[in-house]
């Protein structure tokens, strides 16, 4: 009897677990409320499984979950495998089957996503990827039209620069605001020149003083050009008119956090407004002031300035606080007399650059310029063809190092600048450039400027 009841009870509690499996799946969503996913798939037919009624062991993986393949699965909230309409019952599914886009042999689920250099492309629901169309910094096609044409220079791909948009080359890694028209007419300072001086053919300031020309610097992602140059040619002129009592690299970081008033930091600034900042408060070395903001959009607000300085008379500045690094001790305050505006002269700026050392330009970077790879740089129209957005440029500050003249195979010579770019010793001719000379190149002969170090008695005794 007591047997009997224990028997009933497992009954019972069969037939209740058997409803609440029930329950659970008439709940269950249906699997196929956007369309059938994976149409094509083999599941009912993998397993031969298509059973009669309701059978609610006769499932199936199916992505995520698991789909049926009895009878029972047939309702308004399906659960049917995606094959089970054909396999099991020889008739079309009654629900619309949602496209997959196809790519290298694989199938992709509407929504899906990759990533085609600077393009987003996305799976649309027709089954076709939808491409964005935006013009990438790093384009194929342009670098072998430049390296296919005679243009005098070479193009190459830059892993890092892959991915990136044009628009993002130029907004990160520029950053020099043209100067206004009041600068920009500033007084000219003219060399002393002989009309027919004659000049020699080349000219590399790192031969004429070694040791004194510092290596192109990396502004990284920070649209902070003004400054980088700024304190390339700062570096290079301080050490050179100390005679290599001092050969401080100074710091572009400085400029970036400390020389804010109408500038922008890493999202752009004036060299006119850095000159005025190293002349009347001065800038520490890179080793003291680290270069920080190498990462797209560091706010320069988040930044403050680590490093002031005040006078001590006769002149000269010193830092009122330590280095903000650790291992630093030295917190020299570096300062220039102000800087000239040379004339926009092939001859005076070579002048200027063999008496007192390299000079700074600003230029204008069209697309082409971020693929150079070596040569003689000029703008070339492999993007002509191409629309609009794929032709853009904006305004850039290098320093000149030095120039020279190349024999082309027909005879011809060809006379170029070298400059060093602040892009890292991987990108061009080891971080330098060379560009076209005489023709005013993507305005690079437009506004070039010099500088004194304001170099002291003491500091030629003390300082190393
Ligand atoms: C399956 O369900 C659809 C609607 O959901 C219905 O039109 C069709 O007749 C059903 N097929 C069978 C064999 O029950
Ligand atoms: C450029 O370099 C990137 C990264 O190294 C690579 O994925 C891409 O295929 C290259 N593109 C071309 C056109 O060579």
């Amino acid at each position: 009897m007591r047997l009997l009841r224990g028997l009933t009870l497992l009954l019972l509690l069969a037939v209740a677990e058997g409803r609440k499996g029930r329950t659970r799946r008439e709940l269950a969503p249906g699997l196929h409320e956007q369309g059938i996913r994976d149409a094509g798939g083999s599941y009912c037919e993998s397993k031969d499984a298509c059973c009669h009624g309701r059978d609610d062991g006769c499932t199936v993986p199916y992505l995520d979950t698991i789909c049926y393949c009895d009878l029972f699965c047939n309702r308004t909230v399906s659960d049917c495998c995606p094959d089970f309409w054909e396999y099991c019952l020889g008739i079309e599914p009654p629900f619309a089957v949602q496209k997959v886009c196809v790519r290298g042999g694989h199938k992709y689920p509407v929504g899906a996503t990759y990533r085609e250099n600077c393009n987003l492309c996305t799976c649309g629901s027709n089954g076709r990827w939808d491409c964005e169309d935006l013009a990438c910094l790093m384009d194929g096609r342009m670098i072998e039209a430049v390296n296919r044409g005679d243009y005098g220079w070479k193009a190459a791909n830059y892993s890092h620069f892959w991915g990136m948009t044009l628009d993002e080359g130029i907004r990160y890694r520029l950053g020099t605001i043209r100067p206004s028209t009041t600068v920009m007419n500033m007084n000219e300072l003219h060399m002393s020149m002989d009309t027919n001086e004659v000049l020699p053919s080349s000219f590399n300031a790192a031969h004429k003083w070694p040791g004194l020309i510092h290596e192109p610097l990396d502004q990284g992602n920070c649209a902070g050009s003004w400054a980088f140059s700024t304190a390339a040619v700062a570096s290079d002129r301080i050490s050179i008119h100390s005679m290599g009592h001092m050969t401080p690299a100074l710091s572009p970081q400085n400029l970036i956090s400390c020389d804010t008033r109408n500038q922008r930091g890493c999202s752009g600034g004036r060299i006119d407004g850095a000159w005025w900042y190293l002349r009347r408060r001065g800038v520490v070395t890179e080793e003291c002031y680290p270069f920080t903001s190498r990462e797209k959009d560091s706010p320069p607000a988040g930044r403050p300035c680590m490093m002031h300085s005040r006078s001590t008379g006769r002149g000269k500045r010193q830092a009122t606080q330590r280095c903000p690094n650790p291992y630093t001790h030295s917190n020299n305050i570096y300062q220039s007399t102000p800087a000239y505006r040379l004339a926009s002269s092939e001859k005076e700026i070579m002048k200027e650059l063999m008496e007192n050392g390299p000079v700074q330009a600003i230029m204008e970077v069209h697309e082409d310029f971020f693929m150079y790879k070596s040569g003689i740089y000029r703008h070339t129209p492999v993007a002509a063809g191409k629309p609009e957005h794929h032709r853009r440029h904006g305004t850039h500050s290098v320093k000149l190092t030095g120039w020279g003249e190349e024999r082309t195979p027909d005879g011809h010579s060809r006379k170029y600048w070298i400059a060093a770019n602040s892009w890292g010793k991987d990108w061009g001719e080891d971080g330098y450039f060379r560009i076209t000379r005489g023709s005013n190149e993507c305005e690079i002969e437009t506004f070039v400027v010099g500088v004194w170090g304001r170099v002291s008695m003491e500091d030629m005794h003390h300082r190393k």
